[in-house]
């Protein structure tokens, strides 16, 4: 059941796949979504040197004999190494899959297909999955503004963003952004996705590395807790409300230069918030759907209450008479 193109594009059980999470998206967790039937994928950017990234690929092929993914961060301003250093990395170790996003993948394509990788890009907009579509990748991401990490500069929300992309690009198209259960799972479904991308719902499992105290602080958030800052640098980012939000937020309003703006939102700081717990160390990325999210769960009961609580969902419909 819920076999879709994904499914078999990624030789994979469910359409689920866990997006790659800057610091978060380690062995464990990536393992444990790979190992539940869905697509775990590892976030390369997380890692400062190449030999740390090839030991954290070897530890995930080592807990999973199932399809995994590694993301390929595009945008030049978040990544430890170069972007053709990370593609000969992959090829190397014998990536199957990868996520790009952040820019378009059109001068690695070629190369990352001629090794047989399957290649999902991420967009925000249907404009951009078109173009993806266009440079010959094999399905898109796209997602809505409810998202975690960044939702681009157009403010359309999950709900038109996906029919829309739906409708303009012929390879299949996965729905991220607000996703977190069965009914949100059907919903993608009903408009025309074959699978969904969830980042936010990973963080409240118990494979996560992030600290308990973030883990607990979203089981309590309401989903007006998030608010999107960097605007002014054309890179809107999806944060939760603290302090250093706060601060990027009034330097956005007055455009302060990117020099003042880049040690708030500094990437270490918030490793920092993520792995200590402290929620005002750094920026935190995490999406609206944190309102949604009640416990924190195993992957493996994550993904059995979603398919059990998907096929219910799924009679229920079948009830409701069109007449
Ligand atoms: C903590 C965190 C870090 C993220 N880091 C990345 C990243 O490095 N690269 C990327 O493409 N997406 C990143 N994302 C986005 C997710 O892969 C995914 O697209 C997004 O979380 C989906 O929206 P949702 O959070 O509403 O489920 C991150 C998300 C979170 C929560």
């Amino acid at each position: 059941m819920f076999r879709t193109r994904i499914t078999e594009l990624l030789n994979i059980k469910y359409p689920i796949i866990a997006g790659g999470m800057h610091v978060l998206s380690r062995a464990e967790l990536v393992s444990a979504v790979s190992n539940a039937g869905g697509l775990g994928v590892l976030a390369s950017t997380t890692f400062e040197t190449a030999d740390e990234l090839r030991e954290e690929i070897r530890k995930t092929q080592s807990l999973t004999s199932r399809p995994f993914g590694v993301n390929l961060n595009l945008f030049p301003m978040m990544r430890p190494r170069s972007i053709e250093e990370d593609i000969d990395l992959f090829i190397d170790e014998g990536v199957q899959i990868v996520e790009s996003s952040g820019s378009s993948p059109e001068p690695y394509v070629q190369q990352m297909k001629a090794a047989g990788m399957k290649i999902i890009h991420k967009v925000p907009a249907v404009r951009f999955a078109k173009k993806a579509e266009n440079v010959g990748v094999d399905a898109v991401t796209v997602v809505g503004f409810e998202c975690a990490g960044h939702p681009g500069m157009d403010d359309v929300t999950s709900l038109i963003l996906i029919p829309s992309a739906v409708k303009a690009v012929n390879i299949p198209v996965l729905a991220g952004g607000g996703f977190c259960d069965a009914r949100s799972f059907i919903a993608a479904l009903s408009l025309g996705a074959e699978g969904i991308v969830m980042g936010t719902r990973f963080v409240a499992t118990h494979e996560c590395i992030a600290h308990t105290k973030i883990k607990d602080w979203i089981v309590k958030a309401k989903e007006t807790e998030t608010v999107v800052i960097d605007r002014s640098i054309g890179l809107p980012m999806r944060v939760i409300k603290n302090k250093p939000a706060k601060i990027a937020l009034e330097m956005d309003r007055r455009h302060a230069p990117l020099e003042e703006l880049l040690p708030v939102i500094s990437g270490e700081l918030g490793r920092k918030a993520w792995l200590e717990g402290d929620l005002d160390a750094g920026v935190v990325s995490l999406g609206m759907v944190i309102g949604r999210i009640q416990n924190t769960t195993s992957v493996k009961e994550l993904f059995d209450s979603i398919i059990e609580e998907a096929k219910s969902i799924c009679e229920h419909l079948n009830t409701i008479k069109s007449a």
